[in-house]
């Protein structure tokens, strides 16, 4: 403590002593400058604002471990920040302004010190008065949900919820509150809005109401909602079928794996093959002049969405081949079908083939065997 105060005392008094030569007035010159950060806060005189210092601290340092300490400079005149100014509040990485006013809009410069180190980051109050009749603030982030499907808007103000006291959010949709209907599902830092129409895009703003010193006190953010009409459904898996192949020793073996997605869009789907040695899950290889591999991925468009053909191809099927699971997947972020085959020798016996049917419990569903049984020995399925 007694370092960092002398670290203090130097930085308030180098600007006098150097006045000649450094006009610096926000501490000491060896702190690392990261210039003015991206992020600003955008407020409405007599709301609440926060200003959360732009510095990454986690990046420079590791702050469990280096004790460290957080100051702010009012840019405008150099000054630092205190609590004792009346409306402000210091609370960690931020600085609270409890009822803004115009003349406090400005560029704000955080510094943080270890006992070795001083950084420093500018960022931006920015206060606009209310102009629209329509409750729609003058900033505003866009947000883009789906259309004919069930999606949601989320609150920016939910990174404030854990430092508020008692916080509660109301939803408005232009000026209107929004309650519970078969339309909105207003579930606190979320508002989920049922089958999207387009008419549902628009302004939309959340109101978050909380606790400070026993006042209630408020800050509100209004999003700008986009519909966009395009929507995609989950990848199927058409083929394979979870399927067990009769196969000669020495043949050639192809196998399509054949994906369906419906829907609208672009669908960011990848189809790949890969086969479980031992415990261990391999890719096949995308080389076309292995024995073993898979071709590159053909997209097609169809009248309703997409079709994702991936085929495994085995120049000659060795011994080695047989039993082995071969598993095409559909990677997506709306899931990951799968579904595999297994090489039999042509004349692998029934006994084996129900033995491994059974022993696989969850996987073979009984119209897949109806299926199989057709496609593997007609003779005695019908026996
Ligand atoms: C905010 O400050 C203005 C101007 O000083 C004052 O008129 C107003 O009552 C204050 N609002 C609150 C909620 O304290
Ligand atoms: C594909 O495999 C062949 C044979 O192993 C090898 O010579 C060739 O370099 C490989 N091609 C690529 C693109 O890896
Ligand atoms: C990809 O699939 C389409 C439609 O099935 C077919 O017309 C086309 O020939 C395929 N392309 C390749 C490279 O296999
Ligand atoms: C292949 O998959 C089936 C069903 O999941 C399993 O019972 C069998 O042990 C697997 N075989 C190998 C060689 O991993």
């Amino acid at each position: 403590m007694g370092r960092l105060s002398l670290i203090f005392l130097v930085a308030v008094l180098w600007p006098t002593e150097c006045a000649v030569i450094s006009t610096e007035t926000l501490g000491p010159e060896s702190c690392r400058d990261f210039g003015q950060g991206f992020e600003r806060a955008f407020s409405i005189p007599g709301e609440v604002a926060i200003l959360e210092c732009p510095l990454q601290v986690h990046y420079l340092f590791n702050p469990a471990e280096t004790p460290y300490s957080v100051t702010w400079y009012d840019e405008r005149t150099g000054s630092e920040i205190t609590a004792l100014e009346q409306s402000v509040m210091l609370k960690k990485t931020q600085v609270w302004f409890f009822n803004v006013t115009m003349q406090q809009q400005g560029k704000y410069t955080c510094v943080v010190r270890t006992q070795s180190e001083c950084y420093k980051q500018a960022t931006g109050l920015v206060v606009t008065e209310m102009t629209s009749e329509d409750c729609e603030r003058p900033q505003r982030g866009l947000q883009r949900i789906s259309a004919h499907v069930n999606d949601l808007l989320v609150c920016p103000l939910r990174k404030y919820l854990k430092s508020v006291d008692s916080p509660s959010i109301q939803w408005y949709k232009n000026c209107e509150l929004l309650q519970e209907d078969k339309k909105f599902v207003p579930n606190e830092d979320m508002l989920n809005i049922r089958k999207v129409h387009l008419d549902d895009a628009g302004f939309y703003t959340c109101k978050m109401t909380f606790r400070v010193a026993g006042v209630v006190r408020e800050m509100a953010e209004t999003i700008e909602c986009e519909v966009k009409d395009e929507f995609l459904m989950k990848p199927q898996m058409i083929e394979p079928v979870n399927e067990i192949i009769k196969v000669e020793r020495g043949s050639s073996f192809r196998k399509d794996c054949v994906v369906v997605v419906r829907g609208k869009g672009i669908p960011m789907v990848d189809v790949i093959w890969k086969v479980l040695l031992g415990s261990e899950e391999e890719f096949i290889s995308q080389n076309t002049s292995h024995r073993v591999h898979q071709k590159p991925m053909n997209e097609s468009r169809t009248t309703d969405g997409f079709l994702m053909v991936r085929t495994l191809s085995l120049s000659a099927v060795w011994e080695e081949d047989f039993y082995l699971n071969f598993t095409c997947m559909a990677s997506s972020s709306r899931g990951q079908p799968s579904a595999q085959i297994s090489l039999v020798p042509a004349g692998a016996s029934q006994q084996y083939l129900n033995q491994y049917y059974f022993n696989t419990n969850i996987l073979y569903q009984p119209v897949h065997l109806i299926n199989m049984c057709i496609f593997i020995s007609s003779e005695t399925c019908h026996s």
